[in-house]
């Protein structure tokens, strides 16, 4: 498989969690370590795309140069990096897991603890691929992932279908190795004609691999220019 075309493309890569704030010393997230977004990231890298990740916080000793990764914490941080160098992109993958909710107010001091139950006011948080889908470009690729733990297939698809993604890898969710914190994924792909592709169980490095295959096929190739001379007789 040649990924020729995929050669000094520039790749926007949301990766890992989001965390928002509750007050000082708590905040509201999820188990995503970015392992497979560092992957597919790193993969890009060595063969030559010119990869960015927009990074959530994550414990990863990545191979990639400190130039080619932003740092963000919130959901709102991540929209802005995302949108602010999304736009010249030749391909955005959208692998963070966003947190879809924020507090309404994130209090300024530690909230302490008191009798009963304590409530806590949430509120969306932008819907990164959404807002980015508002202005994509007929020459942009968009990839997606969704995280199911029921009617996987038909979630995906509607997914794929609001976001524009041009192709969603669907994750499914199990205790036997695949999803959160593990080395190994088991993915479906499914592309926008609704044909599916079912990967079995293989290392997250492996599946990296596979969804750059799958991206590399639908890319044109770069032209190359003819630098033969032309001699007329
Ligand atoms: N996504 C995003 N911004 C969000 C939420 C999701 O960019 N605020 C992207 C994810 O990176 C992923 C896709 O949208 O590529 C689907 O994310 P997922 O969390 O599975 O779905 P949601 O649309 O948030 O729906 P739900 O949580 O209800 O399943």
């Amino acid at each position: 498989m040649s990924n020729a075309s995929l050669q000094s493309k520039r790749i926007i890569i949301t990766v890992g969690p989001t965390r928002e704030a509750i007050d000082p010393v708590r905040f509201i997230s999820n188990h995503s370590t970015g392992k497979m977004g560092y992957a597919i990231a790193e993969y890009l890298y060595s063969i030559g795309a010119d990869v960015h990740v927009i990074s959530g916080p994550v414990h990863i000793k990545t191979t990639l140069p400190a130039n080619a990764i932003t740092n963000v914490i919130t959901a709102d941080e991540m929209l802005a990096v995302t949108q602010a160098l999304g736009a010249d992109a030749d391909v955005i993958i959208f692998s963070a897991a966003v947190a879809d909710y924020k507090c309404a107010a994130i209090a300024s001091q530690k909230i302490k603890k008191q009798e009963g139950a304590l409530h806590i006011s949430l509120v969306p948080n932008a819907d990164i691929a959404f807002e980015l889908s508002k202005t994509k470009k007929p020459r942009q690729i968009f990839v997606g992932f969704a995280l199911e733990t029921e009617n996987g297939l038909t979630n995906a698809i509607g997914k794929m279908q609001r976001k524009k993604f041009d192709f969603v890898v669907l994750n499914i969710q199990d205790n036997g190795g695949s999803g959160f914190g593990f080395d190994t994924n088991k993915v479906k792909l499914i592309d926008s004609d609704l044909s599916i592709t079912d990967w079995m169980l293989k290392s997250k490095k492996d599946v990296a691999v596979d969804i750059v295959n799958h991206l590399a096929v639908m890319m044109p190739l770069p032209v190359v220019a003819d630098t033969r001379k032309i001699s007329y007789v």
